[in-house]
């Protein structure tokens, strides 16, 4: 496999939950920083605001509010990637362009649900540009999609007006531990994930082979069918309809919904 630096610093990156207690230099936040800004960002808008959270106690509420996750309290470096129509919006308010729409005979429109994705694009690219910049420099991260549940309390935290979705969450910290302990973690092969020209549904034979691994190492003693049934259960139980899946896809839509409710919300 081709192989280079950047290369490279993509195929070691782990997620990183245990952290030294060393803070990270004011030059390496600015360098992950600035790398975050130089993402690509759809029609060059930058749809995205980037909160960092300094506060303890405000790290302290958050390794609670996404679904009690201690480690994220301990994190030297704590960012949220908003989802941000407001800016533009708010911009496009202080242009006047309803009088601008008036003499064109254009009906003006409120930012809506592609506003939202594009938005939400934007602001998960930033997010990833910053990952890949912090591995570079030796400083791990783990994302935090919990960041989508608890929306009325996440939404007072940061005072997040009606055109933002905190789309993600990313801790960042040096690795206290080796890394050479931490292992990567599988993915499945590139044949169930990357098609041809056309999206390619699976099939049972192609379920059972795809876990195969997985179940080998875990199920050795059922047949490969039983084992990846009993992976899929598993995963179905543990996340799917586990309270936290819930809770986010409620909070997600509160989120959703204060999009589409007309100029409401501060
Ligand atoms: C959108 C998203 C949300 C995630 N949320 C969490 C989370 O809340 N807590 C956590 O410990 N890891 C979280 N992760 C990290 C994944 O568990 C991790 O990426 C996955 O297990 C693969 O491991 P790797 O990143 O070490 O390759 C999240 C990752 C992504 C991309």
């Amino acid at each position: 496999m081709m192989m280079n630096e950047t290369l490279k610093v993509i195929e070691n990156r782990r997620s990183i939950r245990k952290y030294a207690s060393t803070p990270l230099s004011a030059e390496e936040k600015q360098a992950i920083l600035h790398a975050a800004l130089r993402a690509p960002t759809a029609g060059n808008m930058m749809l995205y605001s980037i909160i960092e959270v300094e506060d303890q106690a405000t790290k302290d509420r958050l390794a609670v509010t996404c679904d009690d996750q201690p480690f994220i309290a301990t994190a030297p470096l704590v960012l949220l990637f908003v989802a941000d129509y407001q800016r533009f919006f708010d911009f496009y308010s202080f242009c006047d362009v309803e009088s601008a729409c008036a003499e064109k005979g254009i009906t003006p429109r409120l930012p809506g649900d592609g506003d939202l994705l594009l938005a939400s694009c934007d602001a998960l690219i930033a997010a990833q540009t910053a990952v890949i910049a912090a591995e570079s420099l030796g400083i791990g991260s783990c994302y935090i999609g919990d960041i989508l549940e608890n929306a009325e309390i996440h939404r007072e935290m940061f005072e997040l007006p009606q055109y933002t979705l905190p789309i993600t969450l990313l801790v960042f910290g040096r690795p206290s531990i080796l890394k050479e302990e931490n292992r990567l973690t599988p993915r499945y092969d590139q044949e169930y994930v990357v098609f041809k020209n056309k999206y390619r549904r699976l099939l049972p034979a192609d379920f059972i082979r795809m876990n195969e691994p997985a179940a080998a190492h875990n199920y050795p003693n059922l047949t490969r069918e039983e084992a990846a049934i009993t992976l899929g259960q598993n995963n179905y139980f543990r996340k799917f309809v586990a309270d936290f899946e819930i809770e986010m896809n409620r909070s997600s839509r509160v989120w959703i919904d204060s999009w589409n409710q007309g100029i409401t919300l501060k």
